[in-house]
C-alpha cells in the first residue's frame, strides 16, 4: 500500500519530536493526526521503559494515550509542563500558529502556555508566507454565538458556525461552539488577535502567537526545525 506524503511526513516530525523528551518529563500531549502520531511513539516508549506522565490537550487525546498505557496527569498533579507537543493548521514566520482544525484549540493553549517548550509538529504544507488561507477558528459561548458573529461580520471576517457531517453543531470538549472564520489573509496576528479576545463571549481564539519556541516541519524526505 502506498503510504500518503503527508501522512509520511507528519510520522517523521513526530518521531523527531522524541527526541525533545526525557525521563521524568511532565508532556503536553496535543490534538490531531500529527499529535496522534507522536502520542503513538510516545506510548511505545513508555512500554519500553520510559518514564513520563502527559497532561492532554482534548478528552480524545487524553483518552488515547490512556489506552496505550502513557501516565496521565492534570494540573492538580504539575503546574508545569516540560515539553508540549502539538500540531497546527498553518505555520508563519516567527512560528505565528493557527490552531484549532479539530476544535481543542482552548485546551491546546492552555497547554502550551503551561510548557516551558512548545514544539509544532507538521508537515510542510502547513508553512504559509502569511496566516489566514485556512479559516480562523474561535470558541464561543453558544447563546452568544449569533453576537459575536454578528461582531465578527461588521468587522469584515466571515465566520461560519461548525457543524458535523450529521449538520449538527459541532461542540467542543469544554460545551463551546466554534464559528470557523474567514479572515482573509491576516496582516497583524497580533491586532487580530486583541480585537477578537475584546469580545464578549469569545473563549479563545486559534491565534497562537509568541508560543512555539520549535517546529519540526517534515516533507517526504527531509526534516526541518525552525525556530522562532
Ligand atoms: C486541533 C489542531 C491540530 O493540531 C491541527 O488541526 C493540525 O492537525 P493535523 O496534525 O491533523 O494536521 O489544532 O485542534
Amino acid at each position: 500500500m502506498v503510504m500518503d506524503p503527508h501522512e509520511h511526513a507528519k510520522g517523521l516530525a513526530a518521531k523527531k519530536a522524541l527526541e525533545f523528551i526525557q525521563d521524568g518529563m511532565v508532556v503536553g500531549l496535543g490534538y490531531g493526526s500529527t499529535a496522534k502520531l507522536f502520542i503513538n511513539l510516545l506510548g511505545e516508549r513508555v512500554k519500553q521503559g520510559l518514564k513520563i506522565r502527559g497532561i492532554a490537550a482534548s478528552i480524545y487525546s487524553e483518552e488515547h494515550a490512556k489506552s496505550l498505557g502513557i501516565p496521565i496527569i492534570d494540573f492538580n498533579q504539575a503546574t508545569e509542563i516540560d515539553v508540549d507537543v502539538d500540531g497546527a493548521d498553518e505555520i508563519a514566520p516567527g512560528l505565528a500558529l493557527i490552531k484549532g482544525g479539530g476544535g481543542a484549540l482552548l485546551r491546546e493553549k492552555i497547554v502550551a502556555s503551561a510548557a516551558k517548550k512548545f514544539v509544532v509538529v507538521a508537515d510542510s504544507s502547513k508553512i504559509v508566507a502569511k496566516l489566514g488561507k485556512f479559516p480562523l477558528p474561535v470558541e464561543v459561548i453558544p447563546m452568544a454565538a449569533p453576537l459575536v458573529a454578528k461582531k465578527f461580520t461588521d468587522m469584515g471576517i466571515r465566520p461560519q458556525v461548525r457543524k458535523v457531517i450529521s449538520g449538527a453543531e459541532f461542540i467542543t470538549d469544554e460545551g463551546n461552539l466554534i464559528l470557523d472564520c474567514d479572515c482573509g489573509l491576516i496582516s497583524d496576528p497580533a491586532a487580530l488577535a486583541a480585537q477578537i479576545r475584546a469580545i464578549v463571549g469569545v473563549v479563545e481564539h486559534g491565534l497562537f502567537l509568541n508560543m512555539a519556541e520549535v517546529a519540526i516541519v517534515a516533507s517526504e524526505r527531509e526534516i526541518s526545525i525552525l525556530y522562532k
